[in-house]
């Protein structure tokens, strides 16, 4: 099966572009709102790192999601979707003065603080604005994911966070400070997590470490535990949306939250990843010794998951039913590693025919480069072409 598009309104496009299917957007940010509803005191803060187009974030902002931001720019993308300051937490192991200095002027919801370095600045720039800045401390709960060691992200090994062992210290120090206020603390394993039981080990380790706060009489009101859940890559079609439903119930069953807390995710690809596709035209059918060439006018530049993680996206040729052969698909751009998927079964492929590389809404378009002088490409949102 193969997904739907008005592909009439694209002969015309320059490709290649991406294209966001806006209902599937709008139906993902509603199950979320009714699957954490059923969580409890749950707050969503979307991760704007997996897709910054400034449709998909307004979209995004009209559901009373709140946004998790990585950058100034980021944080300026968010602002500028019209995201309340109140709902945007900050990220990051080397967040810039300036940028601190930004979400200040803002009075962001918190500061999602990695080292004692970080924290020392933060309360200095907050001291020279006459300012509090809440402070949450991103642990490091060297807990695995069952996922690509390049987005994993929460063992002791990773750059990520503050280590279990100094956090009494650094939430001291934070005490002592003046212009910060400790509020909470914020996790985040790796992305693309299918497999519920990593989710569980986490709910463990913060039971065990509220534990040791609560034993210390400490009192904090905000728990955030990161993002991370996982799409359907291989079938976009079968499960357009993320299970939601187990997610939320997974923390909502194993974390022991406290009656004054609320519990902060930060969900990016299970939001955007399964609305928005890559599409491109096939340039060339090459022959090669022992196999043939799908060429195409997208490449890595355009989205680099295949090439940077070997990861897989689901392709397809939107311009033919006709018999299913096998291609190698890849892009123009001057790297060996310029390839979408080998051996791909498609529909027979002419030069001129339109393909959708899926499952592409997530670190497709944000991720895109300017690599060998190319164009970045376009993004439209379904409903532009009404
Ligand atoms: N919160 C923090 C602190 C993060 O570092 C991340 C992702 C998220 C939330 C959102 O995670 P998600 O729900 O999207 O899994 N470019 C890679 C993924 C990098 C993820 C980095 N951090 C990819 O294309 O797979």
């Amino acid at each position: 099966m193969k997904g739907t598009f008005p592909l009439d309104k694209f002969r015309d496009l320059r490709t290649p572009f991406y294209y966001y299917d806006v209902q599937l957007l709008r139906d993902t940010l509603n199950a979320i709102k009714v699957e954490s509803a059923r969580c409890g005191r749950c707050v969503v803060h979307y991760a704007v790192k997996a897709n910054a187009n400034p449709k998909v974030l307004s979209i995004i902002r009209e559901s009373g999601l709140g946004a998790d931001c990585v950058s100034g720019g980021e944080i300026q993308a968010a602002l500028k979707a019209g995201f309340p300051p109140e709902k945007i937490v900050f990220a990051g192991v080397g967040k810039a003065d300036w940028e601190i200095n930004l979400a200040l002027d803002y009075d962001i919801c918190c500061f999602n603080v990695e080292s004692v370095p970080e924290l020392e600045v933060i309360n200095q720039l907050a001291h020279d604005k006459g300012k509090k800045a809440r402070v949450a401390f991103r642990i490091n709960p060297d807990v695995g994911a069952h996922t690509h060691a390049n987005i994993t992200t929460g063992l002791a090994e990773n750059k990520f966070g503050i280590r279990m062992e100094d956090m009494d210290y650094v939430i001291d120090l934070a005490g002592s400070m003046q212009n910060v206020e400790f509020i909470g603390l914020h996790f985040h394993i790796g992305s693309q997590i299918l497999d519920m039981g990593d989710f569980v080990a986490l709910c463990n380790r913060i039971n065990e470490l509220q534990d040791h706060l609560e034993a210390r009489l400490l009192r904090i009101p905000y728990i955030n535990v990161g993002g991370g859940l996982g799409i359907d890559y291989a079938h976009p079609n079968r499960q357009p949306i993320p299970d939601f439903k187990s997610y939320f119930a997974t923390w909502h069953t194993h974390l022991k939250l406290r009656s004054w807390q609320t519990l902060h995710f930060e969900p990016g690809r299970a939001v955007v990843g399964q609305c928005g596709s890559l599409i491109s035209r096939v340039l060339y059918v090459k022959q090669g010794a022992n196999k043939q060439f799908a060429i195409l006018d997208a490449g890595m530049t355009d989205l680099i998951r295949p090439a940077l993680y070997q990861a897989y996206h689901k392709i397809e040729n939107l311009s033919s039913e006709e018999p299913v052969q096998a291609y190698d698909v890849v892009g123009p751009v001057c790297e060996s590693s310029d390839v979408f998927g080998k051996a791909v079964d498609l529909n027979t492929v002419h030069r001129g025919d339109l393909v959708a590389l899926r499952s592409a809404g997530a670190y497709g378009e944000i991720m895109a480069s300017g690599y060998n002088c190319r164009e970045l490409p376009q993004g439209y949102t379904s409903d532009e072409f009404l």
